[in-house]
């Protein structure tokens, strides 16, 4: 992993915007009293959606909305990869390199950025439409090699299929997520040999129903044991 550190140049200063927040209240609600620094990654994944990335003043922000020391949510900032320390491009394809992308050829991924977008591993184009940065381990190792592009995973690349997402990315596309061989979730590549056959989903609990048939046996037996005794 590369080192990771807040970018030296700053912008003076950081607000939330009326939405994000009214997003934030909302999050830090959830907690108890006293408990409100458990906010913290959701509120440092608002300012990067506001922003772009995480910049100092949003963080010395944030310490003051949790009352929380500024140097325990830069903490934070800097031990999770999924924040940007520094400015990224408008598309940023965060390409995973952990063990199982890599050795699934998440090098070819890394050659497809320099072909088409002509930057490498932390480098963003010249017109600040694209950048590539580094994922540790996604969480989808089955599919791998994977791309994350904002929220989304694009998987089972290799250097072709990642040549034809960054195309479709740079004509301003949203291909469709997941594997870019199409194959369905994480099933085995090619046709299934087991369990061949779509699960029948089980069938829906009607709970409305059940909570009305409730209340009936409830007052009926309350109403049995009020009759008077024969
Ligand atoms: S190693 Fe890449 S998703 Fe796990």
């Amino acid at each position: 992993m590369s080192s990771r550190a807040l970018a030296k140049d700053q912008p003076a200063s950081f607000a939330f915007n009326a939405e994000m927040m009214a997003q934030a209240k909302r999050i830090i609600a959830k907690y108890p009293a006293g408990r409100q620094a458990s906010a913290v990654i959701p509120l440092l994944d608002l300012a990067q959606r506001q922003e772009g990335w995480v910049t100092r003043p949003a963080v010395e922000e944030i310490a003051k909305i949790l009352d929380m020391a500024p140097m325990r949510v830069l903490e934070v900032a800097t031990f999770y990869t999924m924040f940007n320390l520094a400015p990224v491009g408008k598309t940023h394809v965060q390409i995973c390199t952990s063990v199982s992308c890599w050795l699934r050829g998440s090098n070819d991924v890394i050659r497809a950025c320099k072909e088409k977008l002509g930057i490498g591993m932390g480098q963003a184009t010249p017109d600040g439409l694209f950048s590539v940065g580094e994922l540790e381990c996604a969480g989808a190792c089955v599919n791998a090699p994977v791309v994350q592009v904002g929220d989304d995973y694009y998987e089972d690349l290799d250097l072709a299929g990642a040549g034809k997402l960054l195309d479709a990315l740079k004509r301003g596309e949203k291909p469709a997520v997941g594997s870019v061989t199409g194959r369905d979730g994480s099933a085995p590549a090619g046709a299934p040999i087991t369990l061949t056959e779509k699960p029948v989903p089980p069938p829906k609990q009607d709970f409305a129903a059940a909570k009305v048939a409730f209340e009936k046996a409830k007052a009926d037996a309350a109403a049995k044991a009020a009759a008077p005794k024969a």
